[in-house]
This record gives structure tokens, sequence and C-alpha cells, in this order.
């Protein structure tokens, strides 16, 4: 089945970017358009209403835009507004959660870190699936500041070094075996992460989830047939660090939203 409409992708900011990666590279033929809302960020300490609004706003652009598909590329406005923008709109929506599952699931110390924003971790959602895995102790942090870091660009400032030492050291004393990034933010931080923590704890965030997710609901709504895809992305604030991000392949816009 062939649908030429163009997928759209949003975050709260730059993290989402590797989400979008993961689809990208899954399916390569596919229009994207992708919204950093950073005007914004982080989302992670506003109120659910707040993240509601945000998240129809940007769905109003992309559906303006004539995009097939949405996908929450952030795991605080699914978590907080999936249900609401599933409710309100007609158009298929992918979110994305902390995996939780498959590190609960694989754990042998029964003992799993999650990283995340404070509306993630507050939200029902999150609660909902906790539940379902009672006989994991999970160790929350909330990645207070770390949003605005990566935002600045400063992925690799010492202030990033040591709140990531102040929140991974209870964790690996507690003997997690599993980390959960639950921001799509911190994926940029892997390489920051894994000369904290111990070569045996996995990290693992749900980029490539999302990306084979996505993949099945195109079986129904259609593939791009076309080979004219290039990526398009928009920023409401200045472009540099998602350009940088990005490399010099990918265009980035400017744009008031
Ligand atoms: N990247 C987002 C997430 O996955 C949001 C971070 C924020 O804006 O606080 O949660």
């Amino acid at each position: 089945m062939d649908n030429n409409q163009p997928i759209g992708v949003f975050d709260s900011g730059i993290g989402g970017t590797s989400i979008w990666r993961e689809i990208h590279n899954l399916l390569p033929n596919e229009k994207t358009i992708y919204l950093a809302d950073s005007k914004n960020a982080p989302y992670g300490e506003k109120s659910k209403e707040e993240i509601i609004r945000l998240s129809m706003k940007n769905t109003d652009l992309l559906l303006d835009m004539n995009c097939k598909l949405i996908v929450v590329a952030c795991n605080t406005a699914t978590t907080n507004a999936i249900r609401e923008l599933r409710d309100k709109y007609d158009v298929p929506f992918i979110g994305i959660e902390p995996a939780i599952k498959p590190a609960a699931i694989n754990s042998k110390t029964q003992i799993i870190g999650i990283l995340a924003t404070k509306g993630t971790l507050n939200s029902e959602l999150f609660h909902k699936t906790t539940e379902m895995f009672q006989h994991i102790k999970i160790i929350e942090q909330i990645g207070y500041r770390l949003v605005e870091l990566i935002e600045n660009g400063q992925i690799e400032s010492a202030e990033m070094t040591q709140l990531l030492h102040s929140y991974l050291k209870p964790m690996i004393e507690a003997n997690i075996d599993f980390l959960v990034l639950g921001c799509s933010h911190y994926p940029y931080l892997i390489p920051q992460i894994r000369k904290i923590i111990p070569d045996h704890i996995q990290i693992i965030d749900s980029g490539l989830a999302v990306a084979r997710q996505t993949q099945n609901l195109l079986k129904e709504i259609g593939f791009n047939n076309d080979n004219n895809s290039k990526p398009i992305f928009y920023t409401n604030t200045n472009p540099k660090v998602l350009q940088t991000i990005l490399g010099n392949n990918c265009v980035v816009q400017e744009k008031d939203f």
C-alpha cells in the first residue's frame, strides 16, 4: 500500500532526534518532518495541562503539513498527553515510554534503574507500568538539569559529569544490572554514562522499538514509494545545537511555532 504523506515527529527539543534517527535508519524512504519545540523545553518540569497544550500545538502544525502519522518522540509528552491526543485527533499516534518491561524481564539482580524527567516519573501511565513488575526493585531518578544542558550543547561539560555521577552512584551501589533511559534526550549521554557505570550494566532506551512500531503501522496505512524523501527539521530557537547533533547533511530551519 502506498502513502506518500510524511511522518511527523515532535519532541520538546533536540532529544527526539535519537528516535527520528532509528526511524530514518529503518525506513529511509519515508519522508519525515521533525519539530523541536526547544523554546518550551524542558517539558518535564511543566504541568500535565501545559504538556497536553504543547503536544496539541505541535500536532496541529504537523497535521497542517499533511502528516499521515505522528510520533511523539518524547516520554514526558507520551506519558502525560497521549490519551488526550488520541481522543482529539483521528490520525494515528505512536508514543515512547521508558523500556521498563525488557529491563524487568531480563534483569538477573531484579534491580533496575531508571533515569527520566519528573513529568514522566510522576505520570499515571508510568505508575501503571511499574505496578506490573512488583517483584522488581526500580530505582527512580529524576534527571534534573540534564535536558537543559543537552539543549545548550553542554553534553561534555563538567556540570554534566558531576550530575551524572550523583544520579548514577546510588544505582550502582544498589546493584542494578539494567539502566533504562526514560527520556529521548538521554541517548546522547551514553558515552558519558558508560564512563561512569560498570560494563555489566546494560543501558536500554526505546528508540528501535518505536521505529519497529512505526514500520508495523505503515503496513496498515501505507509506505512512501517515492525516493525524494529528504527529512525536514524545524526548531523554534537557534538551530546551532540541533544542526551539530544532526550533522551537515540535514537541513534545519528556524520557524516560529
Ligand atoms: N525528551 C523528552 C522526554 O523524552 C522531554 C524532556 C523535557 O523536555 O523535559 O521526556
